[in-house]
């Protein structure tokens, strides 16, 4: 014993007890949730079931009707909007269904986008597009890019603000098996390197595969699958 107090690592994410109702429906029901630094989590369940519900939670872009959500020590469920904006911005990444790319600039502005919105020199992108594979391809427009090549300029993207926690939606609902397989593969492995907490919103077992566990949203809750 050397008689020093060792503080407990909190988990990245931390949620508890969260409720959100649409109308008289309950979404989500007294949700708790944690994951750690590095960890990658696929959400599964039907269409309807929540994902995106809680996704948007987890991103401070809704605030739940009663619950805690915790990213990195920032109470989310205890700020204004606008302090929510800039945990967003400065510690959580956003990866889409279908890219979400900005098709007036290059994929190499869209990589720096998150720092440009900090107002940091973006020098990144290079390095960033290489890391998923398209070290060429920062002066193409969105427009010239495969499906999955677009998914892959967006999880550089999302990395680009070394963000703590990187949430995906649906992120190969848009792509054929084998490109799903290579796009869930390169989400965790990108997630790890930076020891980012990582959720996945997916109803593709290929992808939910690739992630450490799985967890399945049902009736306002998750449960281990
Ligand atoms: N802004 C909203 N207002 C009312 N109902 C909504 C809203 N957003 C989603 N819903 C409803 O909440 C339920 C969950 O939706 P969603 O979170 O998108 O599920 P999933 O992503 O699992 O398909 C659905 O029944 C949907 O119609
Ligand atoms: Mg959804």
């Amino acid at each position: 014993m050397t008689g020093r107090v060792r503080t407990t690592e909190l988990p990245t994410l931390r949620c508890r007890g969260l409720r959100l109702r649409f109308g008289a429906r309950p979404i989500l029901d007294g949700l708790d949730l944690d994951v750690g630094r590095g960890e990658a989590l696929a959400i599964m369940g039907p269409s309807g079931s929540g994902k995106t519900s809680l996704l948007h939670c987890l991103a401070g872009l809704r605030q739940p009707d009663a619950g805690d959500i915790s990213v990195a020590g920032a109470e989310l469920t205890r700020m204004s909007h606008r302090q929510r904006a800039r945990v967003r911005l400065n510690s959580i990444g956003m990866v889409f269904q279908f890219g979400e790319l900005l098709d007036e600039l290059t994929v190499g502005e869209n990589v720096e986008l998150p720092l440009r919105l900090r107002r940091e020199r973006g020098t990144a992108a290079g390095r960033l597009l290489g890391s998923v594979g398209l070290a060429d391809r920062g002066g193409s427009w969105p427009a010239e890019l495969s499906g999955g090549e677009v998914q892959r300029v967006a999880i550089a993207r999302a990395l680009a603000g070394r963000p703590v926690l990187l949430l995906a939606d649906e992120p190969t609902g848009a792509l054929d098996e084998g490109l799903s397989r290579a796009v869930g593969e390169l989400l965790r492995s990108s997630a790890s390197a930076v020891g980012a907490a990582l959720v996945v919103a997916t109803h593709d077992p290929i992808v939910a595969s690739s992630m450490d566990r799985t967890a399945r949203l049902r009736h306002g809750q998750l449960v281990a699958a």
